[in-house]
């Protein structure tokens, strides 16, 4: 897989949380494997994530949202480095605005912005999707705060909470089809039926 270590090392050096190279293969494999051709990426920090699906997918564009102006401009200048700037538009908005007001559809919505709002975000995930699209959603076991493995820390409780609605909705709703894997933090794959 082609990664930017100069992003990666960047965002280990200021502490901005990236998606974990596990995470980021089994990404890249379901965009190919699928053939996705049109992906919304939820949380952009500074474009590790959105790099790398796009220069290892065939996907054709890659729309991605940040609330964070110092993230997003940081990203803006990796992808155009990266020479990915007609591949990849990133927003800089507050997800639960773009999602509401959002008349495009996606193959492949990627989850990895705000763990507690995941559960409000899915309606309006589950209408943008093409049919057989897919919902990929990052950190459903919260380093072991969601799986019961480790305590939950008191700061954290609602967004557990909001976690575990998220988890109960993927795998009860009947339009989806809904795996939780261990890969990484934990993943959710969900396919629209
Ligand atoms: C885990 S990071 C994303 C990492 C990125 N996907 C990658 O792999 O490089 C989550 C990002 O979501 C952003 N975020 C949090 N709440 C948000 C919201 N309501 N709308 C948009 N972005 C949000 C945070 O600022 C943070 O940069």
């Amino acid at each position: 897989m082609k990664i930017n270590e100069d992003i990666r090392s960047y965002g280990k050096e200021n502490r901005v949380p990236i998606t974990l190279d596990d995470t980021l293969i089994f990404l890249c494999d379901t965009i190919n494997k699928y053939d996705c051709k049109t992906i919304l990426e939820i949380g952009t920090a500074i474009g590790y994530g959105c790099i790398t699906m796009a220069n290892n997918t065939t996907c054709q564009h890659i729309d991605t949202l940040e609330i964070d102006e110092n993230r997003y401009n940081i990203a803006v200048t990796n992808i155009k480095n990266e020479r990915l700037d007609k591949k990849i538009t990133t927003y800089l908005t507050d997800a639960m605005d773009y999602l509401k007001n959002c008349a495009k559809k996606y193959d492949l919505v990627y989850l990895d912005g705000a763990k507690g709002q995941y559960i409000n975000y899915l309606p309006y995930i589950i209408n943008l999707l093409n049919p057989n699209g897919i919902i990929i959603a990052d950190n459903l076991h919260f380093h072991g705060m969601v799986t019961g493995e480790i305590p939950v820390s008191r700061g954290c409780r609602a967004m557990i909470k909001g976690l575990h609605r998220y988890i109960d909705a993927i795998t009860t709703d009947t339009r989806l089809d809904t795996k939780i894997l261990g890969i990484g933090d934990g993943v959710g794959i969900s396919v629209l039926k």
